[in-house]
Order: structure tokens, then sequence, then C-alpha cells
């Protein structure tokens, strides 16, 4: 039931790579903030079952962000759906690790184009939408700690974060003249099947145990553990909302405490 003390009341949100993850937790939560979600993902069979679950409020769309026209598609197919666009979270990302030595032109190409101009031009369509419609709007992009300094092991990655965070600082400028937010959320390491991803690639370049890297790095965080997607959800409701109008081109780490440790 709809309540006027849900702070996402009526409001309308695009989460790319919501199929699972960070992306599926946060259209959970601002559904339960009483807003309507467009769950997009380029792997449609997960993010159709993904959108069923949560109910009513929430709506699938097949949704490639390294393809222009997927794009285009996918936020016609959104719009359609919703009638409007108030909130774009740009959360679809790769992740790769080898040493700087072996970094291939397909890697390099793979990642960028997933989580540099999947996140230009998913930002682009949300805030040319936004600004014919005139009543502003919220643009979260997913940034990462790895954006904020290099890690021997994780150059394209760290590379495609730190273009994320430069492109929130950029169109956070230039957007809010048009009442559109546009800022980044930094996570630090958490927990999911991402990372079971990440600890694979550590367990093969450092040749940890299966879940070893895990361990290690959820020690090293000062809060005491790895972070869960839950951790993350705070930040996006409240840069989503009326609360976050004066706050522009900024990356906010949660993390623990784990990018200034
Ligand atoms: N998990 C972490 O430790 C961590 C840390 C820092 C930053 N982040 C960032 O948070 C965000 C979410 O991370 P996560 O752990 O939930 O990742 P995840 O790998 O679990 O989920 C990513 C989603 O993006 C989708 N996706 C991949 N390519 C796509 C494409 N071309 N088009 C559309 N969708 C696509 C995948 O299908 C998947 O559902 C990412 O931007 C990630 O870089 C995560």
């Amino acid at each position: 039931m709809t309540t006027s003390n849900q702070r996402l009341d009526g409001k309308t949100a695009l989460i790319t790579g919501a199929a699972r993850g960070i992306g599926l937790e946060f259209a959970r939560a601002y559904i339960a903030e009483g807003a309507r979600v467009a769950l997009a993902d380029i792997n449609a069979e997960a993010v159709a079952q993904a959108a069923a679950a949560l109910g009513p409020h929430a709506v699938a769309v097949q949704m490639d962000v390294t393809s222009a026209e997927s794009i285009a598609a996918g936020f016609a197919e959104a719009l359609a759906k919703l009638g409007k666009l108030d909130i774009l979270v740009n959360n679809a990302a790769l992740f790769s690790a080898s040493p700087i030595v072996e970094i291939t032109h397909a890697d390099y190409e793979r990642l960028f184009s997933v989580n540099v101009f999947g996140t230009l031009f998913c930002l682009q369509a949300a805030a040319r939408h936004m600004v014919a419609r005139g009543e502003g709007g919220k643009i979260i992009n997913m940034a990462s700690q790895a954006g904020r300094r290099g890690e021997g092991l994780v150059g394209v990655y760290c590379a495609s974060k730190a273009a994320v965070i430069s492109l929130t600082q950029s169109a956070g400028q230039d957007l809010i003249k048009h009442g559109i937010n546009v800022n980044a959320i930094a996570p630090g390491v958490v927990d999911g099947e991402h990372w079971d991803g990440v600890d694979a690639f550590f367990a093969k370049y450092e040749g940890k145990a299966p879940g070893q890297k895990k361990r290690e790095v959820g020690a090293a965080v000062p809060f005491g553990r790895m972070g869960v997607a839950q951790d993350l959800t705070g930040m996006a409701i409240f840069l989503a909302t009326k609360e976050a109008d004066y706050i522009v081109a900024q990356c906010f780490g949660v993390d623990g405490g784990n990018w200034m440790a």
C-alpha cells in the first residue's frame, strides 16, 4: 500500500544491470519507497524473472547498454511502460583482471563498452527525456573505489570506473541547470555473484584458494566485513530524493571505510 511517508512516492526509475546483485537490490528498495521501476538488463530471462518476483511495480526491459539501438529501444519501452522517467541508475558493468602485459584489446573494448559507453549513453538518453519533460531528475552512476586508485591487476576496470567518476563530474555540472542531479556511488567490496567472479580472477593470478581473496578483503575493511547490496540502498534512495537537490557532481564512497584505509 502506498503511504505518504514513502520517499519515492509517485517516482519512476530505470536501473540498468538490475537482473541481479546491487541493481536488483536497488529496484527492491525503490519499490519499497513507492517508486515504479524498470529493471533493464542484457539477460532477458533473468530480468523478466527478477521483475516478476518484485510484483506489479516492477517491469522488465531487455537492454544491451553497449548498443545505441538497444539503449534507444530500451528507454522507449521503459517510457511506454512507466509513462515518464524521474530516476536513472547506471549500474550495469563488467569486471576483469589481468597483469598489464596481458591486457587484450578485446578485454579493453568489452569493459569500456559496458562501463563507459553504456554509462554515458544511458545517461544521455535519460537526460534527453528529462530535459524535454522539464521537471528535472536524478541520475546515479555506479562508480567504485577502483575508480579512485589504480590496482596492479585491475587496470582496465579501474580506468573504466575513473571514467565514470569523470563523466559524473561533467554531466553533473552540465545538467544541473535543467534540475537534473548527476552523482555517483563508489562501493568498496560487495559480496555477491560479481565478487565470486572477482575471487576467481585472484585465484588465477595470485594463486589463492577459492574464497581466500574474499576472506582477505573482508577482513581488511575497517567496518570488519565485506559489504552487501543492502548497505548501499540508503545512499541510492537518498540521492534520488528531493533532499539531494543541492548535491551535484559528487561521488560518495559507501564502503565501510575501505578506500580510506
Ligand atoms: N560488487 C562489488 O564489489 C562492487 C564494487 C564496486 C563497484 N561495483 C559496481 O556496482 C555495480 C553493480 O555491481 P554488482 O556486483 O551488482 O554486479 P553484477 O555482476 O552482479 O551485476 C551486473 C549486471 O549487469 C548486467 N549487464 C552486464 N552487461 C550488460 C549489458 N551490456 N547491458 C545490460 N546489462 C548488462 C549483468 O547481466 C548483471 O545482471 C557495477 O557497476 C559494479 O561495477 C560493485
